[in-house]
């Protein structure tokens, strides 16, 4: 894998996610909004930018063409369908073999196995309806944005963050399937670690068709989810 695009690298995961790539040795090309592209200017000519929507499928089209992965930021802003709008320009403009990697947060489900508490219920039917009501976010449409990712034969992957924090590197978040599984209790990731993981997910063919749920891998829930694994003998 050799030039990956980053939808949405202006925002606080694409920034990191650009860091990391750009670690790694990948080129790196890029789709803000013109207004933040202010955002990247320490990145200088190290990253090759295409302002615009994350939803304009010309500008999509331009971002995407020769690259082998593309880092795509769902964000559900606005009442325009600009999250599902995002995914379907990704999803028909890339070239055919790239590696799709989308972010979102735990409450998306794949199965609808997962196993949510009360709190995140709450949080998701309160925020999800005021913001609604204020026409500045619409949950509902990064459902339909992950549905159709689901639904697709592309070589997609869902990374779905758990609450996250600022601060260095843990390393590689670990993974479950289910929210609710105890390895995820603790509900917490630095979000360097959530872009690194977008970042790994590239080139992790295990990945491929998975909706991994992640957790910080110093979080008290994956440390406690090792020791028993290491206490299980052979
Ligand atoms: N925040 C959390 O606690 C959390 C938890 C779990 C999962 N996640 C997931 O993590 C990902 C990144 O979330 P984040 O909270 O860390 O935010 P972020 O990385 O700062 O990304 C926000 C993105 O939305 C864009 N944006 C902001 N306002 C917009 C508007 N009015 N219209 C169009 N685009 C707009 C930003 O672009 P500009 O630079 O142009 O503003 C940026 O690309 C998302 O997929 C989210 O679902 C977040």
């Amino acid at each position: 894998m050799k030039r990956i695009c980053i939808i949405g690298i202006s925002g606080k995961l694409g920034q990191y996610m650009a860091e990391h790539a750009l670690s790694l040795g990948y080129e790196v090309n890029g789709v803000c909004r013109p207004e933040s592209a202010h955002k990247l200017a320490r990145f200088g000519d190290r990253i090759k930018l295409f302002p615009g929507s994350t939803d304009s499928r010309p500008t999509i089209a331009r971002a995407v063409q020769g690259c082998d992965g593309v880092l795509t930021v769902l964000a559900p802003w606005g009442i325009n369908n600009y999250a599902s709008g995002t995914a379907c320009a990704v999803l028909d403009s890339a070239e055919p073999d790239a590696r799709l990697v989308f972010s979102c947060g735990w409450h998306i489900t794949r199965d609808g196995k997962d196993r949510y508490s009360l709190k995140l219920k709450a949080i998701v039917a309160i925020f999800g309806g005021l913001a609604r009501l204020v026409r500045a976010v619409d949950v509902k449409d990064q459902i339909r944005a992950t549905n159709m990712i689901f639904a697709s034969d592309r070589l997609w992957t869902v990374v779905r963050g758990s609450d996250l924090e600022e601060g260095e590197s843990q390393g590689l978040p670990v993974w479950s399937r289910h929210v609710g599984d105890p390895v995820l209790a603790s509900n917490l990731t630095r979000r360097t670690d959530f872009a690194l993981f977008m970042v790994h997910a590239l080139t992790d063919d295990r990945l491929i068709h998975e909706a991994p749920a992640i957790v910080g891998r110093a979080s008290a829930s994956a440390r406690n989810h090792a020791d028993r694994a290491a206490s299980v003998p052979a």
